[in-house]
């Protein structure tokens, strides 16, 4: 089957030329996976989704995650996550910026960072998509670090960064709290919703992907902790903070950003192990509903510092 792979803005592409509703014969599931290890970000739009060719759709990519907390997993489809603004649940997830209330607004991240063993990938499908805002925003970290120049590269090839997992953002070191209010239900601690305490884990500044080999720049704002004994880099404490924050703003650059507005019936793939992903958000009280499908990862890319 001649599938057509156009160029999304500047990062992934946009495949078609396929019906998701028939079966998926081993040619087109290879050219698929392949164009998925070429570009990192893949989006299909128009197909006619069903929660089950959904979840066969996701298997083409690898095995699938069955999310860890039965609440948020659908009791018909365990494979099947669903992002859902309802009213209930939703208070948890409004804070504050610049004075405007969002909900389920999220800063820039890898699923799983905090875990070391982010999963492979995930596919989501706007099933009721917001009328304004709730665009998910997709940077590419291999390009970003295409970008960087040679002395930089050879200093990072020196470093581990660490993670934290918090519930907290005014906790979080290197996201954007200009402007930030928590809302008056966000969670504290991560026992509010269920989550257990991760420990800190540490990741090779470059991770290389362990499929493609591509060079990954493992330096994303939400969790970012510290540099591990960055004197061993040459460098003092004040220098590995202005690296974290320049690299930081490095990935921040819309060159390497893909942002989706979705339509009904669109679907975006990426490789969790070289994309991160934002959520912009949307105002309360609008409805939008997103399917989420998770592909297991089998590498583990950072260690576990403490029990
Ligand atoms: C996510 O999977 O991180 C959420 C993306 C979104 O709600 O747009």
């Amino acid at each position: 089957m001649a599938l057509t792979v156009t160029p999304l803005d500047n990062v992934g592409v946009e495949v078609s030329g396929f019906d998701i509703t028939q079966p998926i014969d081993d040619d087109l599931a290879a050219e698929l996976v392949s164009l998925w290890n070429e570009h990192g970000i893949l989006l299909f739009r128009g197909q006619d989704v069903t929660p089950e060719n959904q979840i066969a759709f996701s298997r083409v990519f690898g095995e699938l995650e069955i999310h860890p907390l039965s609440e948020t997993r659908s009791q018909e489809y365990p494979e099947l996550f669903t992002l859902v603004n309802d009213p209930e649940k939703e208070k948890y997830l409004v804070a504050n910026y610049n004075g405007k209330p969002m909900a389920g607004k999220l800063d820039w991240h890898i699923d799983l960072h905090y875990t070391g063993k982010p999963n492979r990938g995930a596919l989501l499908h706007g099933v009721v998509c917001a009328q304004e805002d709730g665009m998910t925003g997709f940077g590419d970290l291999a390009k970003a670090y295409d970008a960087l120049d040679d002395d930089t590269k050879a200093l990072l090839e020196k470093i581990e960064v660490t993670y934290t997992f918090s519930m907290q953002r005014r906790h979080m070191r290197y996201v954007d709290l200009e402007g930030y209010e928590p809302g008056a239900y966000s969670p504290r601690k991560p026992s509010d919703i269920n989550y257990p305490n991760f420990p800190e884990v540490a990741y090779p500044a470059v991770v290389t992907h362990p499929v493609t080999g591509r060079k990954v720049l493992e330096v994303v704002e939400q969790f970012l902790e510290r540099i591990i004994a960055p004197h061993r880099a040459g460098l003092s404490n004040d220098e590995a903070i202005e690296l974290l924050e320049r690299l930081v703003a490095h990935t921040r650059k819309p060159e390497f950003h893909y942002f989706h507005q979705w339509q009904p019936g669109d679907m975006v793939l990426w490789d969790n192990w070289r994309a991160m992903h934002c959520a912009t958000g949307t105002k309360p009280g609008m409805q939008r509903v997103i399917h989420r499908t998770t592909i297991m990862g089998d590498a583990t890319l950072g260690r576990v510092l403490e029990a």
